[in-house]
C-alpha cells in the first residue's frame, strides 16, 4: 500500500480530525481540499498556479482521459504527472460517477455499464476492471472503485441492489489491481443509514487503504447531507482517510470537516469561476454585478494573492468584456481562497475552536447556514 495515514490531533471542541496523509508525490496535512483537474488541466491554470493555490494533490478523471486523448498516450507521458507536467501528487475517479451524470442511456449490468458517449453517442462499455486498468495507465497514488452513484430518492429496494452490485464491484477492482496505488472503496446507499451502514461496514471488511463517500450533493438538500456525514462519522474506520466526492461549497467544507470528513475535491470553484462568481473570505461575489462597475476595492482584501491586486470594477470589466484573463483570475482566486479556508480550519482544529470557527464563519461572510 502505497499511502499512510495518521491522525494528529482531534478538535477538543468538535470532534474534527487533522491528519497526516503521506503518498508517494507528497506528505499533506488534512483536512484538504484537491482542485479538479478534469482532463489532466485545471482548467484556465498553469502547473505552477495550481502549486500556488493547492497543497499539492489535485484530482484527474478516468471516463474523461479515456475518451481523450486515450490513457495509453498518457501512460507514454509516464501518466498525467509526465504528462500535464504536474510534480505534485495525484488522485483520480473510477468514471463511475459520469457514467451515471453525463452518459446518456445506461443499461447496468452485473459485468459493468453499457452506455453512450456523452457527446458523440458512440457505444461504450466499463466495468470495475476497465476502471482500474484506466487508473492504472493514469498513475495516480490514489484511486477509485467503480461505483453507481445512484439518484438520491431511489427506492430502498433499487438502493439495496445498487450498494450489492457497487460492492461486488467494489472486490472485483480490488481483485484486478496489480500496481500500489491506494484503491479506496466508495460507500453508497443514498439516504437510507441502514444501507449506508451495510456499504461501510461491508467494505471495511475488505479492507481499503481509504474510503469515500459517494452519491452526496446529487439533489440532496444540505441538511441531508450532512446528517449523512454525521452518521457516517462513527460507521467508517477512524484510521484511515475518508473523502467526501464532489463537495467543495465553503459551507459544505466547514460542516463537512466537523463530521469526520479528511479530504474534498469539486469543480464548483473554478466552474463558477468561469462564470464569474468569485469565493472570497467576505463571500460569494457575482463579478457582473452592476454594483462592481465602479468598485475599486480589491476582490479580496483579506486574502493577499496575484489577484487581490485588481479591483473588482477591472474583474468585471473582464467578464463584460468576454475576457479569457477573467476566468483565470477568478479561478486562481476560488481555489486560493479554498486553500486559505481550508488552512484556517485546520489552524481550528490544531486549537481546539472549530466550532467557534464556524460561528465565526458565518457572521463574517454570506456563505448559506442551515
Ligand atoms: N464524484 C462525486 N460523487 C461521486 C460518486 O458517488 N462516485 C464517484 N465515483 N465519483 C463521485
Amino acid at each position: 500500500m502505497s499511502i499512510k495515514f495518521e491522525i494528529t490531533h482531534i478538535c477538543k471542541q468538535s470532534g474534527a480530525r487533522l491528519g497526516k496523509l503521506t503518498t508517494p508525490h507528497g506528505v499533506f496535512e488534512t483536512p484538504i481540499f484537491m482542485p479538479v483537474g478534469t482532463l489532466a488541466t485545471v482548467k484556465t491554470l498553469t502547473p505552477e498556479e495550481i502549486k500556488e493555490v493547492s497543497e499539492g494533490l489535485i484530482l484527474g478523471n478516468t471516463y474523461h482521459l479515456w475518451q481523450q486523448p486515450g490513457e495509453q498516450l498518457v501512460k507514454k507521458h509516464g501518466g498525467i504527472r509526465g504528462f500535464m507536467n504536474w510534480d505534485g501528487a495525484l488522485l483520480t475517479d473510477s468514471g463511475g460517477f459520469q457514467v451515471f451524470s453525463l452518459a446518456k442511456m445506461r443499461d447496468i449490468k452485473e459485468e459493468g455499464v453499457y452506455f453512450k458517449h456523452h457527446k458523440s453517442g458512440a457505444p461504450l462499455f466499463l466495468s470495475p476492471e476497465k476502471a482500474i486498468e484506466i487508473q492504472e495507465a493514469l498513475g495516480a497514488d490514489i484511486i477509485m472503485s467503480f461505483d453507481e452513484c445512484p439518484p438520491p430518492y431511489e427506492t430502498t429496494d433499487y438502493m439495496k441492489k445498487s450498494v450489492e452490485r457497487t460492492l461486488r464491484w467494489a472486490k472485483r477492482g480490488k481483485d484486478a489491481l496489480t500496481t500500489d496505488q491506494a484503491l479506496f472503496g466508495i460507500v453508497q446507499g443514498g439516504l437510507d443509514k441502514e444501507i449506508r451502514k451495510y456499504c461501510a461496514e461491508k467494505l471495511a471488511e475488505m479492507d481499503f487503504p481509504g474510503y469515500s463517500i459517494g452519491g452526496l450533493s446529487v439533489g440532496e438538500t444540505k441538511e441531508e447531507m450532512y446528517e449523512m456525514t454525521e452518521y457516517l462519522n462513527d460507521i467508517i474506520p477512524k484510521n484511515k482517510p475518508r473523502y467526501l466526492m464532489g463537495v467543495g461549497a465553503p459551507e459544505d467544507l466547514v460542516e463537512n470537516v466537523i463530521n469526520g470528513v479528511d479530504m474534498f475535491d469539486c469543480v464548483l470553484p473554478t466552474r463558477i469561476a468561469r462564470h464569474g462568481t468569485a469565493l472570497t473570505t467576505e463571500g460569494k461575489v457575482v463579478i457582473k454585478n452592476n454594483i462592481y462597475a465602479e468598485d475599486f476595492s480589491s476582490i479580496d482584501p483579506n486574502l493577499k494573492t496575484p489577484v487581490s491586486k485588481y479591483t473588482k470594477s477591472y474583474l468585471r470589466h473582464l467578464f463584460k468584456a468576454n475576457e479569457i484573463l477573467g476566468m483565470r483570475l477568478i479561478s486562481y482566486q476560488n481555489l486560493a481562497y479554498l486553500k486559505h479556508l481550508m488552512a484556517e480550519i485546520r489552524q481550528a482544529i490544531k486549537e481546539d475552536r472549530l466550532l467557534d470557527f464556524k460561528e465565526e464563519f458565518y457572521k463574517k461572510t454570506n456563505y448559506p447556514k442551515v
